[in-house]
């Protein structure tokens, strides 16, 4: 019974069964069909995942994983590669192969903040160029007037002679608006020329070859001092170009006029380079003398590391990108990843594959004027967008959804503004941390206990965190024995060309004893070459004497140079 009772009661549960099975699988069929009806008929945008922590998010984070380079280990690497290329442009024998070039300026020493006086400057380095009128003032103060001047696209890429009579151009509309151009006053000039040159004299350097854009015809291993002259003399202004500095070395000079630890100079804008104090017996290629002081600025051009391939296991699809549709490609390889002139177009081709990958801006890049916008455009995502989208904290996203109507996408949602701030901190991340390696290789190097670094350059300048990142990576690649520290220069380029300036127009003005100007018979290279034998033939004599001038009036102004003299050395 009990048997017949549970067989009777399991037939009941088990028809119970079948029609709650028939229930659900034409539910499931009905369901089913509607979503898939539903999903047919659906917008794009509801596929969207979401995205409110991208970083966490696996598909993004997978593109972005190879620019990824958080690892200590992975830079001490970069740093010993980057130790031993500058060796190999140290040494006269692999000098002319090597991708790190390691130029002597024959600048020996720094200024020590007793140099006075008035002086022209000229600041060329980037899409703006600049004119600047000088005051060296008691105390290590400094006063400037200064104007910017654009350089056109068609001059960048024209003949030479263009450019320099650009540069005369400018330089004589700022004189008659600063009413310098009087007769019987000749100026002199510093000329800061931001581009890798050989060095022969102080006055006198030439273009081994084109950075940044720039690919003026005419113009490689030319002394671009002697062009710069005579494009002035052409336009019968009264101005003589006495010295040529790098950007980098302008930055040390005027950071150690007022902090005497400074030994780097390091310049994080359109470009990047750096250079510093070297021991003489360090530098194998020097052909100047062995007197005290026994060391030389050494202007590394480290922007042309990775040229030759050392760089290849950190470079990514998109660095390769940047690098052939560059005017120069294959060359500059570590300032492309790490400049200005470069990282907002890095941001703007990983934005493209995450559009292509259906993971940003999802629906919104599909018509074809879309593709008129500037994030279709090569270069039209700035990298001062970089630094604006990084400045954002919190959910609003108020600079970055302005960057984004800016370049095309109109409403952007907070996934995408999150997304792409995320790709902007991780690529200026990795600029900083590259920067920072090759910092600490130079602090090692130089090994005193303090060393101050001058930075300047408009990446350093406007990234909200560019500076802490470099600092924290710093901290651990330097000898702990060490303290470091990054101090932002004021106006270095132009300051500094006035220092250097300074000293050559001091020693010019004992030199007038003698003979006559020395640039104007045998040119400008011997004439600085004369300056800087003069100046170590004069070195001692000169202790007390002063010099001169010319103020705003065109008054004569003394000048106390001694000191700064020591930083002329002859190249014999
Ligand atoms: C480029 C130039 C270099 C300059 C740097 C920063 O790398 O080659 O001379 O110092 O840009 O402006």
């Amino acid at each position: 019974m009990s048997t017949l009772a549970t067989i009777l009661q399991d037939e009941i549960s088990t028809a119970t069964l079948q029609k709650g099975l028939y229930a659900i699988a034409a539910c499931t069929l009905i369901g089913a069909a509607a979503y898939a009806g539903y999903k047919a008929a659906e917008p794009e945008t509801k596929h969207l995942p979401s995205h409110r922590h991208p970083e966490s998010n696996e598909q993004i984070e997978k593109v972005l994983e190879a620019l990824r380079l958080d690892d200590d280990d992975k830079l001490r690497v970069i740093m010993q590669s980057l130790e031993r290329e500058m060796e190999l442009g140290l040494s006269p024998a692999t000098h002319p192969t090597a991708d790190v070039k390691m130029f002597a300026t024959y600048v020996r020493s720094t200024a020590d903040g007793s140099e006075t006086g008035q002086v022209l400057a000229l600041d060329l380095g980037g899409t703006n160029f600049r004119v600047l009128l000088v005051d060296l003032l008691p105390q290590s103060k400094v006063e400037l007037t200064s104007k910017i001047f654009v350089i056109p696209q068609s001059i960048m890429l024209g003949e030479g002679s263009y450019l320099f009579r650009h540069l005369a151009d400018c330089l004589m509309e700022f004189m008659n608006k600063e009413n310098l151009n009087k007769p019987g006053v000749r100026y002199p000039l510093g000329f800061t020329f931001s581009f890798p040159c050989k060095q022969e004299g102080l006055a006198s350097a030439r273009l081994s070859t084109w950075t940044k854009g720039f690919t003026c015809s005419g113009v490689v291993n030319e002394d671009v001092v002697k062009m710069l002259q005579v494009a002035i003399d052409e336009k019968n202004i009264n101005v003589q170009c006495v010295a040529l500095v790098n950007d980098t070395v302008g930055t040390l000079m005027a950071c150690a006029y007022k902090d005497p630890n400074t030994e780097i100079g390091l310049i994080l804008g359109t470009g990047t380079n750096a250079c510093y104090m070297e021991k003489l017996d360090r530098v194998g290629t020097w052909d100047g003398d062995y007197n005290d002081p026994k060391q030389v600025i050494i202007n590394m051009e480290w922007g042309a590391f990775g040229n030759n391939h050392r760089l290849n296991h950190i470079r990514t699809k998109y660095d390769e990108e940047v690098d052939l549709s560059s005017v120069n490609p294959g060359k500059q390889i570590f300032e492309k990843m790490i400049s200005g002139m470069y990282m907002g177009e890095i941001v703007r081709l990983i934005m493209l594959d995450l559009i292509h990958q259906n993971l940003l801006f999802i629906g919104k890049c599909n018509g074809s004027e879309d593709f008129k916008t500037p994030l279709f455009t090569r270069g039209g995502f700035y990298t001062k967008y970089v630094s604006s989208v990084e400045m954002d904290e919190g959910i609003g996203f108020s600079n970055t959804r302005r960057v984004l109507e800016d370049i095309g996408i109109r409403n952007p949602s907070y996934d995408d503004c999150a997304i792409v701030q995320h790709i902007c901190k991780i690529v200026s991340k990795r600029a900083a941390r590259l920067a920072g390696a090759g910092l600490a290789v130079l602090i090692n190097r130089i090994n005193k206990p303090n060393v101050t670094v001058g930075v300047d350059g408009s990446l350093y300048r406007y990234h909200p965190r560019f500076k802490r990142n470099m600092e924290k990576c710093m901290q651990n690649l330097v000898s702990k024995n060490i303290k470091f520290l990054l101090q932002l220069s004021n106006d270095g380029s132009g300051i500094g060309a006035a220092l250097t300036v300074a000293a050559a127009e001091a020693l010019s003005n004992q030199e007038k004893t003698k003979r006559s100007y020395p640039l104007s018979d045998d040119g400008s290279g011997k004439g600085a070459g004369l300056i800087a034998v003069v100046a170590s033939r004069y070195l001692q004599q000169l202790s007390q004497s002063t010099s001169t001038l010319h103020n705003h009036n065109n008054e004569k102004v003394p000048t106390q140079f001694q000191k700064h003299l020591s930083t002329l050395q002859s190249p014999m």
